[in-house]
């Protein structure tokens, strides 16, 4: 492992405020865990942490909304999901969670360290108060229309509708979550991370890693362009760890200062249990440690910039090695998102399907480079077409051969010349560690597939069924050869199918004391020894599914007079200029037939005033005006944003404005 003697990897700790969906299994722990099943068959010293994160506004929210306190929402989906990983195999060292009191110490010490050291810095700031709920409104807690956007519903954190990243205090017509309330806008100290003053440093510890995946590179260059500002890492909020300074009781450390420190605590608590409470210092604090971070996209930011400075800024910790961050799994079109709730929650798939059927189809269509779909019908086709007919019948046909004409043993080798195939088949071992290695899961797993393909064409090359009428001791080691290749299998699907694995030595009748990655394309079994139960390992998949699918789709169907309500028009461009002091915001006067009409657009980041002006644009002209930075906006043009680029939707060809679409 190059330079490296161990290996540190983490998976982001999901919020236990709702249950994993396979949204979530797509963007960080199928992949971690496939990574690490590989490690460890490799014989490296590698844990796996991971745990839930217990803090944060959400949870509070939840609490609320269900008429509970905190501490019964997490505790409820703390064990579910800790169930639902193991269900689909997800193989942590430890699922550990931030409430643990050695959370709270490790994250206060940290806190403490930067304190210590004047790197926090005190501000006073204005904040959302609702005299009514006699308290300050903090991120998720206040609701309101979106500057960028217009949508009605955006959090004080975030707007779920174009994904930018808010402060409560630019929400259009705030509410609060708790009442209703309107709020005021009251002044609080809290204290800020300096992550300014860390640019130039993370600037250059970026640059190194030349073998980071492009997405997040070019999504941390994004950040470093606008400019790292420093960031509030306190909150006016109960629930959550408390600030370790006097003068600050009623408040806490912000979640997404203290949630990646959980990585650390948790490291404590599983050496705590090991009885080798001092080793947690050698995964986080030896530059031997490889430490990886695999997240879903979302969370970039937390884990390649904020997160690596905190580490600088305290010091005596490593680095990430890499942060292999995936892009989205969409369900038939949409985002599977926890918040929105329809999402496929892995505690119930488990209970209908193999879960190495899931974890297949997943890890087929990981969203590695750009955002992927699952669907129920490819679900049914990996099942049938790859699993069963590939993988599935290449053991049960070796298997039942050995059943019928060899007395269920496995045959003597007589011969003892190992076929070509085997070659093949060491040279796929170091393809596949090629993949794995560099998080192509994708890639990985079709080469893993690929040796199950040279097996069956090895199996029909050889003929055994004509061979044995004739050469009873050439058949025996036909199918030897082929039985050595099921162990060799259960080695290779090991870190993506591991239930698999494990049933096919049953079949086997062999322990798994052999399966080790090095093991691949050697033998490994004892001849003569009697076969286990032949089972069929992947039964074929009917669309029910799927068609109840398509019944809920109907729900999200509007009628004709539904879109009716939205009245679209073609408008023209005819005056554009930058709104002072914002970076987002551009102010526009359309002509929409023979009216003009201001519109503030959230553009500015893709569009200069010079680009849009005479365009001819659409716009929704019967929005209710708002007001955004103190300016009126008339309507709202489209657009579409993929890949993070904004383009505004332009009507083709010559248009008049003020036409209706439809
Ligand atoms: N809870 C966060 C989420 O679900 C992830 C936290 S990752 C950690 O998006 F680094 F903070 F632990
Ligand atoms: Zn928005």
């Amino acid at each position: 492992m190059e330079k490296f003697e161990r290996l540190l990897v983490t998976a982001a700790l999901p919020y236990a405020n709702g249950y994993i969906h396979l949204g979530h299994i797509a963007g960080a722990y199928l992949p971690a865990d496939i990574y690490v099943r590989f490690k460890r068959l490799c014989k490296e010293d590698v844990i796996f942490i991971s745990g839930s994160d217990e803090h944060g506004t959400a949870i509070e929210i939840s609490a609320m909304k269900e008429k509970v306190t905190p501490k019964e929402i997490i505790d409820k989906f703390h064990y579910a999901n800790k169930e639902a990983f193991a269900g689909l195999g997800i193989s942590f060292d430890i699922y550990s969670r931030t409430s643990n009191p050695i959370h709270h110490k490790t994250s206060q010490d940290f806190f403490l360290n930067l304190y210590d050291k004047d790197l926090l810095v005190q501000k006073s700031e204005k904040q959302l108060y609702s005299e009514k709920d006699k308290r300050f409104l903090a991120d998720r807690f206040v609701e309101g229309t979106c500057p960028i956007c217009g949508y009605e519903e955006a959090r004080g954190d975030q707007c779920e509708n174009c994904g930018s990243n808010l402060s409560p205090l630019e929400l259009i017509n705030p509410k609060s979550k708790i009442s209703g309330d309107t709020p005021v806008v009251k002044e609080s100290v809290n204290f800020f991370f300096p992550l300014e003053k860390f640019q130039p440093q993370l600037v250059e510890w970026i640059k190194t890693k030349k073998n980071w995946k492009s997405n997040v590179k070019n999504y941390c260059e994004g950040w470093f362009k606008t400019g790292l500002k420093d960031r509030a890492i306190t909150r006016d909020l109960d629930w959550g760890v408390k600030i370790p300074v006097k003068g600050f009781e009623g408040k806490v450390i912000y979640v997404w200062f203290e949630a990646p420190i959980g990585y650390i605590s948790a490291t404590k608590e599983l050496f705590i249990k090991k009885g080798t409470p001092e080793m947690w210092e050698k995964y986080w604090c030896d530059d031997k440690t490889k430490l990886v971070h695999f997240i879903g996209k979302d969370n970039i930011i937390f884990h390649a910039i904020v997160f690596p400075a905190m580490l600088m800024a305290h010091g005596g910790y490593i680095l990430a090695d890499n942060v292999p961050a995936n892009e989205f799994l969409n369900l038939d079109g949409g985002k599977l998102s926890k918040s929105k709730g329809h999402g496929i929650l892995v505690k119930d798939v488990v209970k209908e399907y193999n879960p190495d059927v899931i974890r297949y189809t997943i890890a087929a269509n990981m969203p590695e480079n750009k955002d992927s779909d699952f669907t129920w019908e490819d679900l049914q086709n990996k099942n049938n077409n790859e699993l069963a007919a590939i993988l599935g019948n290449f053991i049960n046909r070796t298997v039942v051969f050995a059943k019928t004409k060899f007395d269920n043993k496995i045959p003597n080798s007589k011969v003892g010349a190992k076929p070509e195939v085997f070659d093949y088949i060491v040279n796929q071992k170091k393809v596949i560690e090629d993949c794995l290695d560099n998080y192509r899961f994708r890639d990985g797993l079709n080469e893993i597939m690929n040796i199950a393909r040279a097996a069956n064409k090895y199996f029909n090359d050889s003929e055994p069924w004509k061979v044995i009428k004739s050469d009873v001791d050439t058949c025996g080691e036909i199918i030897y050869n082929c039985l050595e290749i099921c162990h060799t299998l259960a080695i290779a699907i090991f870190p993506v199918l591991p239930f698999t694995s494990e049933r096919i030595l049953r079949i086997l009748n062999t322990d798994n004391s052999k399966i080790e990655w090095d093991n691949i394309g050697k033998y490994c079994l004892e001849q003569g020894k009697e076969l286990g139960e032949d089972v069929i390992l992947f039964p074929q998949i009917e669309l029910q599914a799927a068609k109840e699918e398509e019944v809920k789709e109907e729900d999200n169907l509007i009628t004709i007079d539904d879109f009716k309500k939205v009245q679209l028009r073609t408008a023209v461009v005819i005056q554009a200029e930058k709104v002072e002091k914002s970076k987002k915001l551009l102010k526009l006067r359309v002509k929409c037939g023979n009216k003009e009409k201001q519109i503030i657009a959230g553009i500015a980041e893709f569009y200069t005033p010079e680009e849009i002006l005479n365009k001819n644009i659409v716009i929704v002209d019967n929005l209710k005006p708002a007001k955004l930075m103190g300016l009126e906006s008339q309507g709202m043009l489209l657009a579409a944003k993929a890949d993070g680029k904004l383009k505004i939707i332009t009507a083709d060809g010559e248009f008049s404005d003020g036409a209706d679409v439809s």
